[in-house]
């Protein structure tokens, strides 16, 4: 084989990689697989993947729609795009048909067209998901990064918006907004939606509005924006977390009718890259979103588990003196060590990428810098995903036990133990002496 001599390799990239590096979630996966293999004991908190299998009756469809082959159309099928709108509305009252959907291989994937095809800032309140603003250097796109306090539970103010807004008010932006929250578990109550939407409303901001994980209300009740702003919310999800179908790549769009434009240009793009989101998966989430008792069934114990494991993760948290939010939603943390910091810099700590290393090189847990998602780095805080158990065993075992009743620390401690115990090290090690 051939090969030009390294000397002699000029490097031709696009500026607006420079630095950019594989999405952090990825890595960490990659990290603790590799301490794996090596023989060390991990405990991986850190990718955000659902830990549940995928309900059975849409594996079912998914088999009996293995011979579909072949290209669907770029806005996605059209009995899927109705299963989505009727989804839409009956979960979530947002007025909208068929026409206002549009299908691709995974959100991720819609974020990133979405940003190609609007000319304007992007506008994220951190913390934030990671993908977002890498998103927006690859375009070359403008961020606006609005940093939240952890004493508002890490949600986005009204006044700062419109703050933001005011100082430019003819600005095109999106902002978006993700509740339940990757990183936090937080959510919005319906006042602070509202509040955002007449900000949003009075400057036309567009809020994108990243509900992926609506449907892991840890009770049920997640609310949406659209509704509220219903003229300028597109509204996003798809399979990947409620379904625990992150691999099979499929997400989706909600617009407004007066964003059709948007959406279209959206289209043209996927048409000359991606051409149509996988046929067999299109025709199996036509059943994930019909619904029915048996996902429902499916859906509460999932949120029974995730609620039981995620309070009991942040009572434990806060017995060893870390400030974290019981979460609401999703399968997250965020907790914040700064009440630690002073113990924790006499072990030489001083930022959440070094409290992470350190975490993982001592107990073995994998969790994530809170600098990955857009904070300080000197700020002490980061993000763990609960989700280090057998989704499978645990959901089988939580059918055993009466509806109604709340699984208590003896269940999580037979079906999730290795997350148990990664809690504990980790209480343990921030706090030796307590
Ligand atoms: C907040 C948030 N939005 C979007 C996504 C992308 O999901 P997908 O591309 O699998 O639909 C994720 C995945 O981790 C996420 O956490």
């Amino acid at each position: 084989m051939v090969t030009w001599p390294a000397t002699t390799v000029k490097i031709h990239l696009n500026l607006n990689f420079r630095g950019l590096s594989p999405s952090v979630t990825v890595a960490i996966n990659e990290h603790s697989d590799a301490l794996r293999r090596a023989g060390r004991r991990v405990f991986k908190l850190g990718l955000g993947q659902s830990p549940f299998p995928v309900p059975e009756p849409v594996v079912e469809a998914l088999r009996e729609n293995a011979h579909q082959k072949d290209y669907l159309a770029v806005k996605g099928l059209r009995a899927l795009r109705e299963a989505v709108a009727e989804h839409h509305q009956r979960e979530f009252g947002i007025d909208c048909t068929w026409e206002d959907v549009l299908v691709g291989p995974g959100s991720k994937e819609l974020m990133f067209l979405v940003q190609l095809a609007y000319y304007g800032d992007l506008v994220i309140p951190t913390p934030t998901w990671v993908s977002y603003a890498p998103q927006a250097q690859i375009i070359g796109r403008p961020v606006r990064m609005l940093a939240t306090r952890a004493e508002n539970g890490w949600r986005l103010t009204a006044e700062h918006l419109h703050d933001l807004c005011r100082a430019d008010p003819s600005r095109p932006r999106i902002l978006i907004l993700n509740y339940p929250s990757n990183p936090t578990g937080g959510t919005y109550a319906r006042d602070e939606l509202a509040e955002l939407a007449a900000v949003a409303r009075r400057y036309r901001v567009i809020l994108l509005s990243d509900e992926i994980y609506g449907q892991l209300h840890h009770t049920g009740e997640h609310l949406s924006v659209a509704p509220m702003y219903p003229e300028g919310t597109v509204t996003s999800g798809g399979l990947s977390k409620w379904c625990g179908a992150g691999g099979w790549r499929l997400g989706l769009f909600v617009f407004p009718k007066g964003l059709r434009w948007l959406l279209d240009a959206m289209a043209a793009v996927a048409s000359e890259t991606f051409t149509s989101t996988s046929a067999p998966i299109q025709y199996a989430a036509v059943r994930a979103f019909e619904g029915g008792p048996e996902i429902e069934c499916y859906l509460d114990q999932c949120r029974r588990i995730l609620r039981a494991l995620g309070r009991w993760s942040a009572v434990r948290l806060r017995r060893a003196g870390v400030d974290v939010h019981e979460p609401r939603g999703a399968f997250y943390l965020f907790p914040d060590f700064t009440p630690c910091a002073d113990k924790l810099s006499e072990r030489g700590i001083t930022s959440s990428p070094a409290l992470c290393e350190r975490l993982l090189d001592d107990t073995g847990v994998a969790i994530l810098p809170g600098k990955d998602f857009g904070r300080p780095p000197e700020e002490l805080v980061a993000r763990l995903a609960y989700v280090d158990f057998d989704g499978e065993r645990a959901l089988a075992a939580a059918e055993g036990v009466p509806v109604g009743t709340e699984l208590d620390e003896g269940f999580l401690r037979a079906h999730c133990p290795d997350t148990v115990e990664a809690i504990e090290r980790m209480a343990d090690w921030t706090a030796p002496d307590g």
